[in-house]
């Protein structure tokens, strides 16, 4: 286990290249299986949850390659295993976007159910009732769902949800889609961008959809894909959570490589902050010269903003003057950064979906725990500007999602180091009082 320790109160400033999005990664590397012959995806970042897809690819008899750090060429090899690993899958819950390629490729799929999830509740109803429209038969048990599909056949399939639609069940129903007998359409699809760059995939493998980026998606089956050559699109969530860190510090981050018209809603709820921005065609600044303000937000299903960015930003209105609400509209208990943060000085009361924030002038350093990706960001940015040193632990959960966070950070000024939590542990003192020194 390791941690991050954090001396804050340092002003970041510089320039960071956006990765490619994690959250298209994962299910194109999924997708590479609907497709013959070999798949090259491009600027893939090398994070822990592009790992365990992998890992649960090549159990499941994808030969995968990387090329460089950041290119890796996959290519089915004819295997018929339909049982995903349980260790790995259980890992990531993004491992259920394997349901459609299994499905549509080997005509069957058991997949180990991932645990519960600490941002809430996860069901993957809408997923199954998907899939099931298009012909599988799925039975569920409490620990692993078993479909089967000798063959697909496409119809039309609604998939909203009591929140909107549902980013990865999109995905499933998309890739299934693509094999399919027949036309499907999906309704009230999701539109995120990172739907849209697995579309875009397909598409370059020789599927046929059409409305992309609307709420209605229109698949023609094919007899075969093919394997092509894919570049990611770049990570709007890593892009934002870095210019939070430029303006919370008072410094000033670009972050470059990006497509600024997918960070639309987030830049609208920083603005709001009194934060402000500078924008080229494919660059981002953020800084401020004036203190944070408070704001009202509310998070949606793409073009809103993001979940993703919900820990993030509240870190921000913590030290925001006057008094903000955050409301979630995707995932309704997604607050597990409110308690550490408030260790740390934040004055911050939920109330069901929605927290209020009465902004403080300061945060103090403290020992705080990361239980999820996003809540251990706003941990992070918390502890940048926080006085004193503060330590995440949980950094695990962050490696899931950003690339390098502390080298990228240390680039930009930061005073951040990462170590072996046992390092924390409280020094055992020998008989004499003199410090036993512990090895690394
Ligand atoms: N939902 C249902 N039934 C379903 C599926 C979803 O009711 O069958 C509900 C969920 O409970 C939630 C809402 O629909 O309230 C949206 O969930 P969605 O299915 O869209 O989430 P997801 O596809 O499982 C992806 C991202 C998440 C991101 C959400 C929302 C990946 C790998 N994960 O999850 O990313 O929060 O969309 O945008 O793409 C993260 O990167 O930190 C992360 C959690």
């Amino acid at each position: 286990m390791q941690e991050f320790v954090i001396r804050g109160g340092r002003p970041l400033h510089g320039t960071v290249r956006a990765n490619g999005a994690k959250n298209a990664a994962l299910p194109i590397m999924a997708a590479s299986m609907l497709a013959e012959g070999t798949t090259v995806l491009h600027r893939v970042p090398r994070l822990s949850d592009v790992e365990t897809m992998g890992a649960i690819l090549r159990a499941l008899g994808v030969a995968l390659r990387w090329r460089d750090r950041h290119a890796v060429e996959l290519r089915s090899t004819g295997t018929d295993v339909t049982v995903a690993p349980r260790e790995l899958v259980r890992r990531m819950r993004a491992s259920v976007c394997l349901l459609g390629p299994l499905l549509a490729t080997r005509g069957a799929a058991t997949l180990p159910l991932p645990g519960g999830c600490v941002i809430g509740d996860r069901p993957i109803d809408l997923h199954l009732k998907g899939l099931r429209a298009l012909g599988a038969s799925i039975r569920e048990d409490e620990h692993q769902v078993y479909a089967r599909a000798p063959a697909l056949r496409g119809t039309t399939v609604p998939m909203a949800g009591p929140r909107g639609s549902t980013v990865l069940g999109t995905a499933n129903v998309m890739m299934a889609a693509c094999l399919a007998e027949g036309t499907t359409v999906i309704e009230h699809a999701a539109c995120e961008p990172e739907v849209q760059d697995l579309a875009r995939f397909l598409t370059a493998c020789g599927a046929e959809i059409s409305g992309i980026g609307t709420r209605t998606l229109t698949i023609t089956g094919r007899e075969h894909l093919e394997g092509c050559e894919h570049t990611l699109i770049p990570d709007r969530i890593e892009a934002g959570t870095y210019l939070i860190a430029g303006a919370i510090t008072g410094g000033k981050v670009s972050v470059e490589g990006l497509r600024p018209g997918h960070m639309q809603a987030t830049v609208h709820a920083m603005e709001q902050m009194g934060i402000e921005f500078g924008r080229d065609e494919d660059t981002l600044w953020a800084g401020r010269r004036s203190p944070l303000c408070a704001a009202d937000i509310t998070t949606y299903p793409y073009p809103g903003l993001p979940t993703d960015m919900q820990p993030q930003l509240s870190t921000l209105l913590a030290l925001a003057e006057g008094t903000s609400t955050v409301t979630e509209g995707v995932y309704p208990d997604r607050f597990t950064h409110v308690a550490p943060l408030r260790r740390m000085g934040a004055r911050m009361v939920r109330k069901g979906s929605r927290m209020i924030v009465r902004g403080v002038g300061r945060l103090s350093g403290a020992r705080v725990k990361a239980t999820d990706l996003r809540a251990g960001a706003a941990l992070v940015l918390a502890g940048l500007v926080g006085e004193g040193v503060t330590t995440v632990q949980g950094v695990d959960q962050i490696d899931r999602g950003y690339e390098d966070l502390e080298d990228v950070l240390g680039n930009l000024g930061a005073d951040i180091s990462r170590r072996d939590a046992e390092w924390a542990a409280p020094a055992r003192l020998p008989a004499d009082g003199q410090r036993v020194r512990r090895s690394a």
